[in-house]
Protein backbone atom coordinates (compact mmCIF):
# COMPACT_ATOMS: atom_id res chain seq x y z
CA UNK A 1 0.00 0.00 0.00
CA UNK A 2 1.97 3.27 -0.68
CA UNK A 3 0.32 6.76 0.39
CA UNK A 4 1.21 9.90 -1.77
CA UNK A 5 1.86 12.66 0.93
CA UNK A 6 1.51 16.40 0.44
CA UNK A 7 5.08 17.04 -0.93
CA UNK A 8 4.55 14.52 -3.38
CA UNK A 9 6.65 11.57 -1.58
CA UNK A 10 5.54 8.08 -2.45
CA UNK A 11 6.14 5.87 1.16
CA UNK A 12 5.46 2.67 1.59
CA UNK A 13 3.07 1.81 4.63
CA UNK A 14 3.83 -1.58 5.66
CA UNK A 15 1.30 -3.18 6.47
CA UNK A 16 1.41 -6.61 9.11
CA UNK A 17 0.97 -10.15 7.25
CA UNK A 18 -0.53 -11.33 10.48
CA UNK A 19 -3.35 -9.99 12.51
CA UNK A 20 -2.65 -8.30 15.58
CA UNK A 21 -3.91 -10.14 18.59
CA UNK A 22 -4.34 -7.51 21.18
CA UNK A 23 -6.80 -4.50 21.33
CA UNK A 24 -4.19 -2.28 21.97
CA UNK A 25 -2.26 -3.23 19.44
CA UNK A 26 -5.05 -3.71 16.68
CA UNK A 27 -6.12 -0.54 17.49
CA UNK A 28 -2.92 1.52 16.92
CA UNK A 29 -2.74 0.15 13.92
CA UNK A 30 -6.19 1.23 12.83
CA UNK A 31 -4.56 5.01 12.56
CA UNK A 32 -2.88 5.19 15.52
CA UNK A 33 -6.40 4.72 17.53
CA UNK A 34 -6.07 3.14 21.46
CA UNK A 35 -8.15 0.68 22.32
CA UNK A 36 -8.24 1.48 26.57
CA UNK A 37 -9.91 0.20 30.08
CA UNK A 38 -11.11 2.07 33.06
CA UNK A 39 -8.62 1.15 35.72
CA UNK A 40 -9.14 0.79 39.55
CA UNK A 41 -5.04 1.18 41.78
CA UNK A 42 -6.40 -0.87 44.34
CA UNK A 43 -6.32 -3.62 41.77
CA UNK A 44 -2.74 -3.32 40.23
CA UNK A 45 -1.77 -5.78 43.26
CA UNK A 46 -3.93 -8.55 40.99
CA UNK A 47 -1.68 -10.12 38.65
CA UNK A 48 -4.59 -11.68 36.72
CA UNK A 49 -5.94 -8.19 36.39
CA UNK A 50 -2.63 -6.99 35.60
CA UNK A 51 -1.70 -9.63 33.08
CA UNK A 52 -4.96 -8.75 30.73
CA UNK A 53 -4.46 -5.35 31.71
CA UNK A 54 -0.53 -4.82 30.16
CA UNK A 55 -1.16 -7.42 27.46
CA UNK A 56 -4.01 -5.92 25.82
CA UNK A 57 -4.56 -2.29 26.44
CA UNK A 58 -2.25 1.08 25.20
CA UNK A 59 -4.73 3.79 27.34
CA UNK A 60 -6.44 3.75 30.87
CA UNK A 61 -8.71 5.90 32.60
CA UNK A 62 -8.54 5.86 36.54
CA UNK A 63 -11.92 4.94 37.12
CA UNK A 64 -11.96 7.14 40.73
CA UNK A 65 -8.53 8.14 41.39
CA UNK A 66 -8.60 11.78 39.78
CA UNK A 67 -11.89 12.10 41.09
CA UNK A 68 -12.14 15.51 42.91
CA UNK A 69 -13.03 13.71 46.38
CA UNK A 70 -10.07 11.30 45.55
CA UNK A 71 -7.62 14.12 44.68
CA UNK A 72 -8.69 17.55 47.05
CA UNK A 73 -10.54 15.65 49.71
CA UNK A 74 -9.96 18.51 52.23
CA UNK A 75 -9.76 22.20 50.35
CA UNK A 76 -6.36 22.87 49.33
CA UNK A 77 -4.87 19.47 50.45
CA UNK A 78 -4.15 17.67 47.55
CA UNK A 79 -3.96 14.03 47.48
CA UNK A 80 -2.35 11.88 44.62
CA UNK A 81 -1.23 8.57 45.39
CA UNK A 82 -3.13 6.19 43.70
CA UNK A 83 -3.68 8.42 40.87
CA UNK A 84 -0.24 8.42 40.79
CA UNK A 85 0.34 4.83 41.01
CA UNK A 86 -1.99 4.36 38.03
CA UNK A 87 -0.36 7.29 35.89
CA UNK A 88 2.99 5.35 36.82
CA UNK A 89 2.13 2.10 35.65
CA UNK A 90 0.39 2.79 32.58
CA UNK A 91 3.41 5.25 31.55
CA UNK A 92 6.08 3.00 32.21
CA UNK A 93 4.10 0.38 29.44
CA UNK A 94 3.47 3.02 26.97
CA UNK A 95 -0.03 3.76 27.65
CA UNK A 96 -1.77 6.68 27.28
CA UNK A 97 -3.51 8.27 30.27
CA UNK A 98 -7.09 9.72 30.58
CA UNK A 99 -7.44 12.29 32.97
CA UNK A 100 -11.06 11.79 34.75
CA UNK A 101 -12.37 14.39 35.62
CA UNK A 102 -11.59 17.47 37.05
CA UNK A 103 -14.78 19.58 37.24
CA UNK A 104 -18.47 17.24 38.07
CA UNK A 105 -21.36 17.62 40.28
CA UNK A 106 -20.89 14.08 41.60
CA UNK A 107 -18.13 12.51 43.71
CA UNK A 108 -17.73 15.93 45.23
CA UNK A 109 -15.99 16.19 48.80
CA UNK A 110 -17.75 17.11 51.46
CA UNK A 111 -16.40 20.68 51.78
CA UNK A 112 -17.10 21.44 47.93
CA UNK A 113 -20.80 20.29 47.94
CA UNK A 114 -21.47 22.83 50.82
CA UNK A 115 -19.93 25.91 49.04
CA UNK A 116 -21.42 27.77 46.72
CA UNK A 117 -21.01 31.48 44.99
CA UNK A 118 -18.02 33.04 44.16
CA UNK A 119 -16.12 30.76 47.05
CA UNK A 120 -17.44 27.80 44.84
CA UNK A 121 -16.29 29.11 41.08
CA UNK A 122 -12.71 30.03 42.83
CA UNK A 123 -12.38 26.41 44.60
CA UNK A 124 -13.07 24.85 41.08
CA UNK A 125 -10.84 26.96 39.31
CA UNK A 126 -8.04 26.30 42.16
CA UNK A 127 -8.46 22.68 41.61
CA UNK A 128 -8.70 22.53 38.22
CA UNK A 129 -5.47 23.86 38.20
CA UNK A 130 -3.79 22.09 40.68
CA UNK A 131 -4.37 18.58 39.20
CA UNK A 132 -3.75 19.72 35.46
CA UNK A 133 -1.02 20.99 36.67
CA UNK A 134 0.40 17.95 38.78
CA UNK A 135 -0.08 16.02 36.01
CA UNK A 136 1.17 17.95 33.80
CA UNK A 137 3.14 16.26 30.37
CA UNK A 138 1.53 12.72 31.90
CA UNK A 139 -2.09 12.67 30.69
CA UNK A 140 -2.55 13.20 27.23
CA UNK A 141 -6.54 14.17 27.44
CA UNK A 142 -8.44 15.27 30.68
CA UNK A 143 -12.08 15.09 30.89
CA UNK A 144 -12.16 18.56 32.00
CA UNK A 145 -15.92 18.55 32.76
CA UNK A 146 -17.93 15.88 33.30
CA UNK A 147 -21.69 15.55 32.80
CA UNK A 148 -22.84 18.72 32.81
CA UNK A 149 -26.17 18.76 30.66
CA UNK A 150 -29.68 17.54 31.80
CA UNK A 151 -31.08 14.46 30.44
CA UNK A 152 -34.78 14.34 28.97
CA UNK A 153 -36.28 17.08 26.20
CA UNK A 154 -35.04 19.83 27.70
CA UNK A 155 -31.71 20.51 26.22
CA UNK A 156 -30.65 22.59 29.51
CA UNK A 157 -27.67 22.65 31.94
CA UNK A 158 -28.16 19.87 34.44
CA UNK A 159 -28.65 22.12 38.14
CA UNK A 160 -26.11 21.71 40.38
CA UNK A 161 -23.87 23.81 42.67
CA UNK A 162 -21.50 24.25 39.66
CA UNK A 163 -23.76 25.59 37.32
CA UNK A 164 -25.46 27.58 40.01
CA UNK A 165 -22.37 29.62 39.86
CA UNK A 166 -23.08 30.89 36.30
CA UNK A 167 -23.42 29.36 32.90
CA UNK A 168 -19.80 30.11 31.87
CA UNK A 169 -18.51 28.17 34.73
CA UNK A 170 -17.50 24.92 31.86
CA UNK A 171 -15.89 27.35 29.77
CA UNK A 172 -14.04 29.12 32.60
CA UNK A 173 -12.56 25.31 33.42
CA UNK A 174 -11.39 24.45 30.40
CA UNK A 175 -9.33 27.68 29.86
CA UNK A 176 -7.85 27.11 33.36
CA UNK A 177 -6.83 23.53 32.22
CA UNK A 178 -5.54 24.90 28.96
CA UNK A 179 -3.55 27.18 30.85
CA UNK A 180 -2.04 24.59 33.52
CA UNK A 181 -1.43 22.07 30.84
CA UNK A 182 -1.26 23.46 27.17
CA UNK A 183 -0.36 19.91 26.04
CA UNK A 184 -3.12 17.81 27.09
CA UNK A 185 -5.80 17.84 25.11
CA UNK A 186 -9.29 18.82 26.91
CA UNK A 187 -12.43 16.85 26.62
CA UNK A 188 -16.07 17.55 27.28
CA UNK A 189 -17.38 14.08 28.68
CA UNK A 190 -21.41 13.05 28.99
CA UNK A 191 -23.60 9.67 28.52
CA UNK A 192 -26.95 10.02 26.82
CA UNK A 193 -25.51 11.31 24.22
CA UNK A 194 -25.07 8.61 21.60
CA UNK A 195 -28.65 9.20 20.13
CA UNK A 196 -28.45 12.38 17.09
CA UNK A 197 -31.92 13.06 17.90
CA UNK A 198 -32.06 13.14 21.93
CA UNK A 199 -31.93 16.75 23.07
CA UNK A 200 -29.07 16.56 25.57
CA UNK A 201 -27.08 15.06 21.94
CA UNK A 202 -27.87 18.46 20.11
CA UNK A 203 -27.04 20.57 23.70
CA UNK A 204 -23.73 19.33 23.88
CA UNK A 205 -22.71 19.53 19.96
CA UNK A 206 -24.14 23.30 19.73
CA UNK A 207 -22.18 24.25 23.43
CA UNK A 208 -19.11 22.18 21.43
CA UNK A 209 -19.93 24.69 18.24
CA UNK A 210 -20.45 27.10 20.30
CA UNK A 211 -16.91 27.33 21.98
CA UNK A 212 -15.10 26.32 18.95
CA UNK A 213 -16.63 29.53 17.35
CA UNK A 214 -15.35 31.51 20.04
CA UNK A 215 -12.38 30.31 20.31
CA UNK A 216 -13.00 28.40 23.58
CA UNK A 217 -10.25 25.98 24.23
CA UNK A 218 -11.95 22.46 23.76
CA UNK A 219 -10.12 19.32 21.91
CA UNK A 220 -12.52 16.10 21.66
CA UNK A 221 -16.21 15.05 23.39
CA UNK A 222 -16.34 11.78 24.95
CA UNK A 223 -19.14 9.90 24.80
CA UNK A 224 -19.41 7.19 27.78
CA UNK A 225 -21.99 5.10 26.07
CA UNK A 226 -22.90 2.95 28.94
CA UNK A 227 -25.49 0.92 26.85
CA UNK A 228 -28.58 -0.19 28.27
CA UNK A 229 -28.21 1.05 31.45
CA UNK A 230 -29.96 3.75 30.72
CA UNK A 231 -29.61 4.46 27.16
CA UNK A 232 -29.25 2.34 23.97
CA UNK A 233 -27.09 1.99 21.60
CA UNK A 234 -28.77 3.76 18.85
CA UNK A 235 -28.69 2.60 14.89
CA UNK A 236 -27.34 6.32 14.50
CA UNK A 237 -24.81 6.20 16.56
CA UNK A 238 -22.20 6.83 13.54
CA UNK A 239 -23.87 9.75 12.59
CA UNK A 240 -23.21 11.64 16.34
CA UNK A 241 -19.60 10.38 16.27
CA UNK A 242 -19.05 12.08 12.96
CA UNK A 243 -21.14 15.27 13.52
CA UNK A 244 -18.83 15.99 16.51
CA UNK A 245 -15.90 15.10 14.45
CA UNK A 246 -17.12 17.69 12.03
CA UNK A 247 -16.91 20.54 14.08
CA UNK A 248 -13.01 20.20 14.20
CA UNK A 249 -12.77 18.19 17.81
CA UNK A 250 -11.74 14.28 18.25
CA UNK A 251 -14.46 12.29 19.25
CA UNK A 252 -13.79 9.10 21.96
CA UNK A 253 -15.89 6.68 23.25
CA UNK A 254 -14.52 7.03 26.81
CA UNK A 255 -16.64 4.23 29.33
CA UNK A 256 -18.50 1.35 27.13
CA UNK A 257 -20.03 -1.15 28.58
CA UNK A 258 -23.09 -2.41 27.34
CA UNK A 259 -25.58 -4.87 29.14
CA UNK A 260 -24.93 -8.61 28.99
CA UNK A 261 -21.93 -7.35 26.13
CA UNK A 262 -23.77 -9.26 23.24
CA UNK A 263 -21.30 -9.46 20.39
CA UNK A 264 -23.13 -7.45 17.47
CA UNK A 265 -23.73 -4.74 19.31
CA UNK A 266 -19.55 -4.49 20.26
CA UNK A 267 -18.94 -5.18 16.84
CA UNK A 268 -21.26 -2.15 15.24
CA UNK A 269 -19.72 0.38 17.77
CA UNK A 270 -16.20 -0.59 16.89
CA UNK A 271 -17.40 -0.26 13.17
CA UNK A 272 -19.06 2.71 14.07
CA UNK A 273 -15.55 4.25 15.44
CA UNK A 274 -13.16 3.12 12.76
CA UNK A 275 -15.95 4.28 10.13
CA UNK A 276 -15.03 8.27 11.28
CA UNK A 277 -11.33 9.04 11.47
CA UNK A 278 -11.78 11.55 13.72
CA UNK A 279 -13.18 8.87 16.46
CA UNK A 280 -9.70 7.92 17.71
CA UNK A 281 -10.21 5.22 20.47
CA UNK A 282 -12.19 3.30 22.79
CA UNK A 283 -11.85 3.12 26.43
CA UNK A 284 -14.16 -0.06 28.05
CA UNK A 285 -15.60 0.62 31.75
CA UNK A 286 -13.51 -2.19 33.43
CA UNK A 287 -11.62 -5.22 32.72
CA UNK A 288 -13.41 -8.55 33.84
CA UNK A 289 -17.12 -8.65 34.65
CA UNK A 290 -16.38 -8.70 37.95
CA UNK A 291 -14.38 -5.23 37.88
CA UNK A 292 -17.44 -3.14 36.36
CA UNK A 293 -19.53 -0.54 38.37
CA UNK A 294 -23.02 -2.69 36.63
CA UNK A 295 -21.16 -6.33 37.48
CA UNK A 296 -24.78 -7.69 37.33
CA UNK A 297 -25.25 -6.87 33.94
CA UNK A 298 -22.30 -9.06 32.94
CA UNK A 299 -20.90 -5.74 30.52
CA UNK A 300 -17.62 -6.32 29.82
CA UNK A 301 -15.26 -8.27 27.25
CA UNK A 302 -13.45 -10.55 30.13
CA UNK A 303 -15.73 -13.00 32.13
CA UNK A 304 -14.57 -13.05 36.25
CA UNK A 305 -12.69 -15.27 35.48
CA UNK A 306 -10.19 -13.23 33.08
CA UNK A 307 -11.27 -15.20 29.95
CA UNK A 308 -12.22 -13.42 26.67
CA UNK A 309 -15.87 -13.14 25.82
CA UNK A 310 -17.83 -13.85 22.63
CA UNK A 311 -17.55 -9.50 22.40
CA UNK A 312 -13.97 -9.32 22.90
CA UNK A 313 -13.70 -11.96 19.87
CA UNK A 314 -15.67 -9.61 17.60
CA UNK A 315 -14.01 -6.62 18.68
CA UNK A 316 -11.07 -8.01 17.68
CA UNK A 317 -11.97 -9.33 14.91
CA UNK A 318 -13.58 -6.39 13.45
CA UNK A 319 -10.62 -4.00 14.81
CA UNK A 320 -8.32 -6.10 12.39
CA UNK A 321 -10.53 -6.07 9.55
CA UNK A 322 -10.45 -2.27 9.32
CA UNK A 323 -8.38 -0.07 7.28
CA UNK A 324 -5.17 0.17 8.00
CA UNK A 325 -4.59 4.03 8.41
CA UNK A 326 -7.62 5.24 6.56
CA UNK A 327 -6.62 7.71 3.69
CA UNK A 328 -10.32 9.35 4.52
CA UNK A 329 -8.06 10.94 7.22
CA UNK A 330 -8.24 14.69 7.50
CA UNK A 331 -5.70 16.46 5.09
CA UNK A 332 -2.15 16.09 5.81
CA UNK A 333 0.08 18.70 6.46
CA UNK A 334 3.52 19.53 4.89
CA UNK A 335 5.94 17.01 6.68
CA UNK A 336 9.52 18.66 7.65
CA UNK A 337 12.85 17.20 6.85
CA UNK A 338 12.40 13.78 6.71
CA UNK A 339 14.58 11.94 9.88
CA UNK A 340 17.61 9.94 8.24
CA UNK A 341 16.88 6.48 7.25
CA UNK A 342 19.34 4.43 9.13
CA UNK A 343 21.01 5.93 11.72
CA UNK A 344 24.42 3.59 12.78
CA UNK A 345 24.32 2.53 16.04
CA UNK A 346 27.44 4.11 18.42
CA UNK A 347 29.30 1.16 19.15
CA UNK A 348 26.48 -1.49 18.54
CA UNK A 349 25.64 -4.29 16.54
CA UNK A 350 21.79 -3.63 15.26
CA UNK A 351 20.85 -0.77 13.34
CA UNK A 352 17.35 1.15 13.38
CA UNK A 353 15.51 1.81 10.23
CA UNK A 354 12.83 4.78 10.61
CA UNK A 355 10.14 4.53 8.04
CA UNK A 356 7.63 7.60 7.94
CA UNK A 357 4.11 6.62 8.03
CA UNK A 358 0.68 8.32 7.67
CA UNK A 359 1.10 11.98 8.76
CA UNK A 360 -2.71 13.60 9.54
CA UNK A 361 -3.55 17.15 11.07
CA UNK A 362 -2.69 16.79 14.50
CA UNK A 363 -0.61 13.59 14.68
CA UNK A 364 1.42 11.13 12.70
CA UNK A 365 2.98 7.60 12.37
CA UNK A 366 6.54 6.42 12.23
CA UNK A 367 7.59 2.98 12.51
CA UNK A 368 11.09 1.40 13.15
CA UNK A 369 12.73 -1.70 11.76
CA UNK A 370 15.82 -3.33 13.79
CA UNK A 371 18.26 -5.28 11.10
CA UNK A 372 21.32 -7.03 12.70
CA UNK A 373 19.38 -8.65 16.29
CA UNK A 374 16.61 -10.39 17.06
CA UNK A 375 16.44 -9.19 20.74
CA UNK A 376 17.11 -5.51 21.00
CA UNK A 377 16.71 -2.09 22.29
CA UNK A 378 16.16 1.15 20.58
CA UNK A 379 16.49 4.26 22.50
CA UNK A 380 14.47 7.50 20.03
CA UNK A 381 13.89 10.54 21.55
CA UNK A 382 10.99 13.04 20.61
CA UNK A 383 10.95 16.89 20.19
CA UNK A 384 8.73 18.59 22.94
CA UNK A 385 6.04 19.29 22.79
CA UNK A 386 5.36 16.74 20.39
CA UNK A 387 3.92 13.45 22.45
CA UNK A 388 3.96 9.94 21.68
CA UNK A 389 0.21 9.12 22.02
CA UNK A 390 0.52 5.43 21.00
CA UNK A 391 2.77 2.75 20.60
CA UNK A 392 2.81 -1.24 19.29
CA UNK A 393 5.08 -4.03 18.40
CA UNK A 394 7.81 -3.13 21.64
CA UNK A 395 8.22 -2.51 24.93
CA UNK A 396 8.11 1.01 25.61
CA UNK A 397 9.48 3.17 28.31
CA UNK A 398 10.27 6.89 29.06
CA UNK A 399 12.19 8.88 30.54
CA UNK A 400 11.46 11.79 33.29
CA UNK A 401 10.72 13.89 30.66
CA UNK A 402 8.42 11.82 28.71
CA UNK A 403 10.36 13.12 25.32
CA UNK A 404 12.65 9.78 25.31
CA UNK A 405 11.88 6.05 25.00
CA UNK A 406 13.34 2.94 25.03
CA UNK A 407 11.80 -0.05 23.12
CA UNK A 408 12.33 -3.25 23.69
CA UNK A 409 11.74 -6.43 21.23
CA UNK A 410 8.86 -7.95 23.09
CA UNK A 411 8.43 -10.96 20.84
CA UNK A 412 6.19 -9.33 18.14
CA UNK A 413 8.90 -9.06 15.32
CA UNK A 414 11.22 -6.61 14.53
CA UNK A 415 9.22 -3.53 13.37
CA UNK A 416 7.60 -1.88 16.16
CA UNK A 417 5.60 2.14 15.85
CA UNK A 418 4.41 4.72 17.06
CA UNK A 419 1.94 7.69 16.68
CA UNK A 420 3.04 11.22 17.67
CA UNK A 421 0.95 14.36 18.48
CA UNK A 422 2.39 17.42 17.03
CA UNK A 423 1.47 19.77 19.72
CA UNK A 424 1.81 22.48 17.65
CA UNK A 425 5.26 21.26 16.09
CA UNK A 426 4.17 19.71 12.89
CA UNK A 427 7.99 19.84 11.49
CA UNK A 428 9.86 17.76 14.25
CA UNK A 429 10.03 13.73 13.36
CA UNK A 430 11.72 11.35 15.97
CA UNK A 431 15.70 10.76 16.83
CA UNK A 432 17.01 7.12 16.68
CA UNK A 433 19.71 8.04 19.34
CA UNK A 434 20.88 4.06 19.66
CA UNK A 435 20.33 0.11 18.57
CA UNK A 436 21.83 -2.59 21.24
CA UNK A 437 21.69 -6.17 21.10
CA UNK A 438 19.93 -8.07 23.87
C1 LIG B 1 -18.29 5.18 38.37
C2 LIG B 1 -17.29 4.17 38.90
O1 LIG B 1 -17.16 3.14 37.95
C3 LIG B 1 -17.73 3.63 40.22
O2 LIG B 1 -16.71 2.83 40.80
C4 LIG B 1 -18.07 4.76 41.19
O3 LIG B 1 -18.61 4.22 42.37
C5 LIG B 1 -19.05 5.71 40.56
O4 LIG B 1 -18.52 6.20 39.33
N1 LIG B 1 -19.91 8.13 34.53
C6 LIG B 1 -18.62 8.49 34.82
C7 LIG B 1 -17.79 7.60 35.67
O5 LIG B 1 -18.13 9.50 34.27
O6 LIG B 1 -16.87 8.34 36.44
C8 LIG B 1 -18.62 6.73 36.55
O7 LIG B 1 -17.75 5.81 37.22
C9 LIG B 1 -19.67 5.99 35.73
C10 LIG B 1 -20.59 6.98 35.07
Amino acid sequence: MSLLLATGTAVVVSTSAQAATTLGASAAERGGRFFGTAVAAGKLSDSAYTTILNREFNQVTPENEMKIDATEPNQNQFSYGNADRIVQHARSRGMQVRGHTLAWHSQQPGWMQSMSGTALRNAMLNHVTQVATHFRGQVTWWDVVNEAFADGSSGARRDSNLQRTGNDWIEAAFRAARAADPGAKLCYNDYNTDNWTDAKTQAVYRMVQDFKNRGVPIDCVGLQSHFTGGSNYPSNYRTTLSSFAALGVDVHITELDIRNAPSDAYRNVTNDCLAVPRCTGITVWGIRDSDSWRSGESPLLFNSSGGKKAAYDAVLAALNSGTPNPTTAPPTTTPGTPPPTTTPPPGGSCTASVTPGTVWGDRYNTSVTVSGASTWSVVVAITSPQRVSTTWSGSFSWDSSGSVMTVRSNGSGNTFGFTTMMNGNSSARPQIRSCSTG
